[in-house]
């Protein structure tokens, strides 16, 4: 019979302070989120200075309430997991600094977890057939990958936006129409009310990356459509805008997911990050994999945003590999994916 390895995570990268126990890589005992979003709406976005300090004075309460909630002591844990990078190099180092003490205190294990990793890792964790290989497509408001998952912890970056992310862009167009912050949810939330088809935005494509994104177009045409509409006294839809924005970007990021997959001849295909938890864009996916008899995988929404079960899952992975951090382990908030 196998033991149990229990994992401790921990995350603090952006605006959520979050902790998580997960049991042998893929289930979920504790996943403790403290948001900061409501803070940072009064400013429009995130304050990197207010998250560090929220982290600081959540993040003991969250491991806590992680470790209760999991009904577990932190003697039990096998090895604490922490985002090391990418993010804000101050929330980033509240996270590390806290689980180099930790472990340190309690003598365990260190095992830094690259932030985009975890979210990769999230589907692993209502999907336990899903394995490597497949491919995925990582949307978030500071990244956009697509990544071919070749085995655990081996990753191929096929393409990346070569400007504002997938979330950067709803976040932009979401502000741009007096949405406000998060952008993401509220644009999906009024789009349902507009016509998809109402406004042509377009649909770039970068020249030497097949698989390369570029949303600084969409962006500026969305800002253009609205100052051309303020010129000529005409009233515009914030319904439409927000409903042909997202059908732009969902366009683009299923034609390019599709060709990394026929052409990569792989069958799975799998979606991450806060973007992922877009229901109009997961449909879209799950039609073109349907179409061409791929299986498809989605974490729910509260493993598509920023959570600590998911840097465990990844943690579980690193550390079964092999990996250890050193009390050395610092904050890199632009960490590279594949890179140690
Ligand atoms: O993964 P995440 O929580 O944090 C980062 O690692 O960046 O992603 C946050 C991003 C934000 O830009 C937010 O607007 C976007 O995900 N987002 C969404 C939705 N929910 C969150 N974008 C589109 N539709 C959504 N429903
Ligand atoms: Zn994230």
């Amino acid at each position: 019979m196998s033991e149990e390895v229990k994992i401790l995570a921990i995350e603090s990268s952006c605006d959520e302070t979050a902790a998580s126990v997960v049991s042998n890589g893929r289930t979920v005992l504790s996943n403790v989120i403290s948001s900061q979003i409501a803070l940072h709406t009064l400013y429009g976005g995130v304050v990197p200075e207010i998250a560090s300090r929220k982290h600081i004075e959540r993040i003991n309460q969250v491991i806590e309430e992680a470790l209760k909630q999991a009904n577990t002591k932190l003697e039990e844990i096998d090895a604490i997991a922490v985002t090391y990078g990418p993010g804000l190099v101050g929330a980033l180092l509240v996270g590390v600094a806290e689980a180099k003490a930790l472990a340190y205190g309690a003598g365990k294990p260190l095992v830094g977890v690259h932030h985009i990793e975890g979210h990769i890792c999230a589907n692993y964790i209502e999907n336990p057939e899903l394995e490597p290989p497949f491919m995925c497509l990582v949307i978030s408001g500071g990244h956009t990958h697509l990544v071919n998952v070749v085995a655990y912890g081996k990753y191929e970056i096929l393409g990346r936006t070569r400007d504002d992310a997938a979330g950067e862009a709803f976040d932009k167009v979401a502000r741009a129409i007096g949405l406000g912050y998060p952008g993401g949810p509220k644009i999906e939330a009024k789009a349902k009310e507009g016509d998809a088809f109402a406004i042509p935005f377009p649909r770039a494509k970068v020249a030497d990356g097949p698989y390369d994104f570029s949303f600084s177009g969409l962006k500026s045409a969305v800002l253009n459509y609205i100052n051309g509409c303020q010129m000529k006294g005409e009233v515009y839809s914030e319904a439409d805008i927000a409903a042909s924005f997202q059908q732009a970007v969902s366009d683009v990021l299923v034609e390019h997911a599709m060709r990394a997959v026929e052409e990569h001849g792989v069958n799975k295909f799998a979606i991450a990050g806060g973007v992922a938890s877009n229901q109009t864009l997961r449909r879209a996916l799950e039609e073109a994999c349907k179409e061409r008899g791929i299986a498809f995988y989605h974490p729910s929404p509260i493993f598509c945003t920023d959570n600590a079960a998911m840097i465990g899952v990844a943690g579980y992975y690193e550390y079964m590999a092999g990996v250890r951090s050193d009390w050395e382990l610092n904050a890199i908030p632009n960490l590279k994916l594949g890179e140690r």
